[in-house]
């Protein structure tokens, strides 16, 4: 079994975390909506992930909707006690699978509740408040109304600690005069390197950052200097990926995403590859040669 202890760990919220996470939404049914192709396989790569050390496990009620948080109560429940789990709300899904803003008072606190009940919680660790912006990411607005809410529902004991997804660093000053953020959940990856900066940021104020889509998303990387360095380092082009993230910046934890058990064991395997400092330089050029003219 592999030691994902050697990508080190972090302390999200008040919680010491390994680096190497899972991330639970590829778990649901095709297009992230309805049960999973195969339920006996999503319970075994739960079950493994955390066997294996995962302690850091990302998700939310509308992925399925409310799919994947059963399928965790199902796998997990009693939970260790390292586990953390963290949820984002903001959206919810119609009967078309579309994917909706759910941002009134009334919607955060029902998703806050549902996503405690679905999850077999009495309080949730991490609650992202997930800001629904643009098709291209993240588009400025301001973030106070829905934050408040969910302030108040930290100052009621349902929460723990609060985070942000898909936010510019704008919104994430706005939101650090209402509450202390611990996380912030971007897209990110070597391929895709718009929050450089925000990274360091974060880093330097000890805030977690959580990219998704840290292998792509729903289309996975493919690039010819991934697969020439995973070559030369006898790994997979995933492996690279992931390797090249956690040496990206300390406060960077990561959930990829997977309905594998293959996958999960080669993910996790990642923690412990080295990338040598000529294949960091190759792989740095990635972002550079596929950046819009
Ligand atoms: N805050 C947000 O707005 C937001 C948005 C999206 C996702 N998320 C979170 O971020 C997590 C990660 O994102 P993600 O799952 O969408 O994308 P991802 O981790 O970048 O990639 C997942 C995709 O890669 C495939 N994959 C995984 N491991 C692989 C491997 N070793 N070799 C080849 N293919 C592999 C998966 O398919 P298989 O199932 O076949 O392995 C799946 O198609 C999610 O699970 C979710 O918790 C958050």
């Amino acid at each position: 079994m592999s030691d994902i202890k050697a990508a080190g760990t972090f302390a999200l919220g008040g919680r010491i975390v390994n680096r190497l996470g899972y991330g639970a939404m590829q778990l649901a049914g095709p297009g992230v909506f309805g049960p999973p192709r195969d339920r006996h396989s999503a319970i075994a790569v739960l079950r493994e992930a955390v066997e294996s050390g995962v302690n850091h496990i990302d998700t939310s009620d509308y992925y399925g909707p409310y799919v994947t948080n059963r399928l965790i109560r199902e796998a997990l429940h009693p939970y260790p006690d390292d586990l953390v789990i963290v949820t984002k709300i903001g959206a919810r899904r119609g009967d078309d699978a579309s994917w909706n803003p759910a941002m009134s008072p009334d919607d955060l606190k029902s998703a806050v509740q549902d996503n405690l009940r679905n999850l077999g919680l009495d309080v949730m660790e991490v609650v992202n408040l997930r800001i629904m912006g643009s098709a291209q990411g993240p588009a400025e607005g301001s973030v106070e109304a829905p934050l408040t809410v969910l302030a108040e529902l930290q100052r009621q004991g349902l929460v723990r600690h609060i985070g942000l997804s898909n936010v510019t660093a704008k919104q994430i000053e706005e939101g650090r005069r209402i509450c202390d953020i611990v996380c912030v959940q971007n897209m990110y990856n070597v391929a895709h390197r718009e929050d450089d900066a925000l990274i360091d940021d974060l880093a330097r104020s000890g805030a977690a950052y959580v990219p998704f889509f840290p292998l792509g998303g729903f289309t996975p990387l493919q690039s010819t200097a991934l697969n020439a360095v995973a070559d030369r380092l006898g790994a997979t082009p995933m492996q690279v990926a992931l390797a090249w993230l956690i040496r990206r910046a300390p406060n960077i934890l990561l959930i990829p995403g997977t309905s594998s058990l293959a996958h999960l064991r080669e993910n996790l395997a990642a923690a412990a590859l080295a990338l040598p400092a000529d294949a960091v330089s190759e792989l740095d050029a990635i972002a550079k040669n596929s950046a819009p003219a």
